[in-house]
């Protein structure tokens, strides 16, 4: 039975895209019958230890009857399995492993057979759900999602984040203590050469007599640089 049920998936799964040859055509109208669908987004990234939800719906056009869909876990492990009385009536589970929750549901507009499970880094993998419809000769059409489960990825980016904050910050910090440092050195170098000079100012000024002094002094250096 699993081959025959790989084989049913191979032909419904390849049908829709296998091109407009004249063989292509009955296999088309049997795929457009019975549509299996996980959304746009068949990756699903998950943080360790919280709920996952994997989606799932169903489409068909001559309707159902007794219709069994499953969950299966990296193709062959059994996770949950409904089945469907008809449009009128909701999913009766068959099998469901005990972490497994149904969260869709069959009597609103969509075919919903969507679950939710608790997720640890051993639920990584693919996540595929299959439809068989009795009703439509037992066609059978099936899609996967990947699950990805990561370490809480929150406090890591926030990290990154602080990490590169801080950098930023202390180089800015840095230029920013290094102007003012040049900026208060300069000052008072300033201010210090401005002293010197009102000394210099002060000193010449009051005390003449000094002068004559300096200018002895002056005198008596200059002989060796000569
Ligand atoms: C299926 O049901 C789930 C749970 O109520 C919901 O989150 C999801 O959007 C539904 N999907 C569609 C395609 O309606
Ligand atoms: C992931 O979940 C397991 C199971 O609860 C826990 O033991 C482990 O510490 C968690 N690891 C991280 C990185 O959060």
């Amino acid at each position: 039975e699993p081959g025959a049920e790989r084989d049913g998936h191979m032909r419904v799964v390849r049908s829709p895209w296998s091109g407009l040859g004249m063989r292509s055509l009955q296999l088309f109208s049997m795929a457009v019958t019975l549509e299996v669908s996980v959304g746009k987004t068949p990756v699903v990234t998950a943080l360790n230890n919280t709920k996952v939800q994997l989606s799932c719906i169903f489409t068909t056009c001559m309707g159902f009857e007794d219709l069994v869909f499953t969950w299966y876990y990296n193709s062959t492990e059994m996770i949950y399995r409904g089945k469907i009385k008809n449009k009128a009536s909701e999913p009766k589970i068959v099998y469901s492993d005990p972490r497994v929750q149904l969260i869709g549901t069959t009597t609103g507009k969509e075919n919903n057979i969507s679950i939710s499970m608790f997720v640890d880094f051993s639920d990584a993998g693919k996540y595929t759900c299959h439809v068989r419809n009795p009703k439509e000769k037992g066609a059978e059409h099936n899609a996967t999602i990947t699950l990805r489960v990561v370490p809480e990825m929150v406090p890591v980016d926030n990290t990154l984040t602080l990490i590169i904050l801080a950098v930023v910050g202390g180089v800015v910090g840095l230029l920013i203590l290094i102007l003012v440092i040049k900026k208060i050195v300069l000052l008072v170098l300033k201010r210090s050469q401005g002293k010197k000079k009102e000394c210099l100012v002060s000193s010449s000024g009051v005390d003449n007599t000094e002068n004559g002094l300096a200018g002895s002094r002056a005198d008596r250096k200059a002989p060796p640089k000569a």
